[in-house]
């Protein structure tokens, strides 16, 4: 596993904007041969996606030949809905970029079927050849997508029931009103994030300091689903100083030491 560490949340955005940016452009996709990109939301990725768009918009690189695969999508809210996953996308990030609508996929969450709609969604990754990069953040429990503490390490897509720790922190995008959040949702399994071909972990802030710590040197373990990451052959993730307070002075040495040439993100487009 690598860990980027950047001094504040404006540089981790830029590097990990720079970062997705330059393997887009390095596949080179083609309409038959399309970039397979996995996406998450909450707050941690809003830095990178402005940096992405902007990116885009001086044609460093182009989304029209790039696929993707949202994370999770909250059960029952109407995709109109202001803090749903579908809007908060479109809002943040699609509205912003050339991608072609079709290439878009986020669970439906309001599916008749809820559990064929997640057998969909696994098959339509496998389809589009499977995912070639997994961007996701963390929760303050270390859980990744909605897999919460005590999921599967091997999970697929599912529904799975949100902890009260989840459903009072993500209370903020409801008026404070934990009963307005929905309490369950769709989410890609810790499995479907392990086996794409690269994964990029955005945590930032001192909230995500024990999650890191324990991602970046506890034993892999349910507890925290981020920590399936160390069995990923290619994981990185980027951190503001903020989120490394929990880590030992000596693993923060040792990849402020090995990542020293590779800090600058505009390095990455060259
Ligand atoms: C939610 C999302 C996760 C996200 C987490 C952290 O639970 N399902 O994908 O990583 O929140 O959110 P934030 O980035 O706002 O801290």
């Amino acid at each position: 596993m690598r860990l980027i560490i950047q001094p504040d949340y404006e540089a981790l955005s830029e590097w990990a904007a720079y970062y997705v940016a330059s393997k887009i452009v390095k596949a080179n996709p083609s309409e038959d041969k399309p970039f397979v990109l996995g996406l998450p939301t909450g707050s941690s990725p809003l830095g990178m996606y402005r940096h992405l768009a902007e990116l885009n918009r001086n044609k460093f690189v182009s989304f029209k030949n790039v696929i993707t695969f949202n994370m999770d999508e909250y059960v029952g809210l109407p995709e109109e809905h202001p803090e749903s996953y579908h809007s908060f996308m479109r809002n943040n990030f699609f509205r912003h970029i050339d991608i072609r609508p079709e290439n878009i996929n986020i669970l439906n969450g309001n599916a008749p079927d809820l559990e064929s709609e997640c057998i969909h969604y696994e098959e339509k990754i496998k389809q589009a050849g499977g995912v070639d990069l997994f961007i996701g953040g963390m929760g303050v429990d270390g859980h990744i997508a909605f897999n919460e503490p005590g999921s599967s390490l091997n999970s697929n897509t599912r529904i799975k029931t949100l902890t009260t720790d989840t459903i009072a922190a993500n209370s903020r995008f409801f008026d404070n009103d934990v009963n307005k959040v929905p309490k369950t949702a769709l989410t890609v399994g810790v499995g479907t994030v392990m086996r794409s071909k690269e994964v990029l972990i955005l945590a930032n802030g001192l909230a995500k300091a024990r999650a890191l710590a324990e991602a970046v040197e506890g034993a892999v373990s349910q507890k925290w689903t981020i920590t399936a990451l160390q069995l990923h052959p290619k994981g990185i993730i980027v951190c503001d100083e903020a989120a490394t307070y929990e880590l030992k002075v000596g693993t923060y040495s040792y990849f402020k030491d090995i990542e020293k040439n590779n800090l600058n993100c505009k390095n990455l487009l060259k």
